[in-house]
């Protein structure tokens, strides 16, 4: 094998594993939303060591675990006591610059819990105003900023939405504060032909088919993910096959080029068919 070739070898190699050795970042417990004063840990995972955690914040910029936040071990850090100053974007950056996803941070006292999805026309949404209590105590529920009503259960239920109902909507709780904004997002309900009780299962079905489509979203990475690591080992196995037979070509080269007959050979071919000619002549006596 030339030197060339072996070059494109360690090229494709060296493309190999970079393709395969990505860290990832996840956080503990699962879920961006943090009640202050809750623990976190994040993690890099799939990393070999010098890779750390980072994050932007309000106060922060691209500042390293233990580095005035956090408490650093091996490739993870936790935070014992979130801050709301602590809400921000967290990644796993290795010394050398790469780095991971990124994973946003809310810290608040209060959440509000509202559908991820756009909600149907007609369908009831139910809000939900949590503190770090299993039981939402009393709240009040704003939208685009103006008290709307209080719950004594911390729950506020919309009948049958319409697209009036669109808008940011937060809550607060006394002596603990207020949510994030959450956006209530309301869609036209698709046409229907008949009004029977399948229609109060239209919003179940389209929060259903989220994880379907993410799923099958997460799959196709993965296919694409497989393709990339095993091209390099088709195209090594394609220079090999192609060098070796490039040495066998060059071996019996004499023999097999394929040049148009020169002057010379023709007039060979001349004789010879007028040695063959003669020769049969003669046989025919
Ligand atoms: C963090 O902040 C820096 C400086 O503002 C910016 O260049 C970088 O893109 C930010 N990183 C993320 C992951 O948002």
């Amino acid at each position: 094998m030339d030197p060339t070739s072996l070059q494109r070898l360690v090229f494709l190699t060296s493309l190999l594993s970079c393709s395969t050795n990505q860290a990832r970042l996840t956080v503990t417990p699962s879920s961006s939303q943090v009640f202050k004063y809750k623990p976190v840990s994040l993690r890099c995972e799939d990393a070999s060591d010098g890779w750390t955690v980072r994050r932007n914040t309000s106060i922060d910029n691209r500042a390293e675990c233990g580095v005035g936040w956090g408490r650093p071990a091996r490739s993870s850090c936790t935070i014992s006591y979130c801050d709301p100053l602590d809400s921000g974007v967290y990644w796993c950056e290795s010394t050398e610059g790469s780095t991971s996803n990124t994973i946003t941070i809310t810290v608040s006292a209060v959440f509000l819990q509202s559908p991820v999805l756009p909600v149907i026309e007609g369908d009831d949404v139910t809000l939900i105003c949590r503190t770090k209590m299993a039981d939402p105590p009393s709240a009040d529920f704003y939208k685009d900023g103006v008290s709307i009503r209080t719950e004594s259960d911390g729950h506020m239920t919309l009948l049958h939405v319409n697209r009036s109902d669109e808008g940011l909507y937060k809550c607060s709780i006394q002596n603990e504060g207020e949510s994030p904004e959450s956006r209530l997002s309301v869609s036209e309900k698709p046409p229907t032909t008949t009004m029977d009780p399948s229609t109060s299962s239209s919003s179940s079905s389209s929060t259903m088919n989220a994880p379907t489509t993410l799923s099958s979203l997460h799959l196709v990475f993965r296919l694409l993910r497989h393709l990339v690591v095993f091209c390099p080992y088709c195209i090594c196995t394609y220079i090999v096959v192609s060098l070796y037979r490039e040495r066998a070509r060059g071996n019996d080269s004499v023999s097999m080029t394929m040049t148009p007959p020169t002057h010379a050979e023709q007039r060979l071919d001349v004789d010879y068919d007028d040695v063959m000619s003669a020769v049969t002549t003669e046989h025919q006596f």
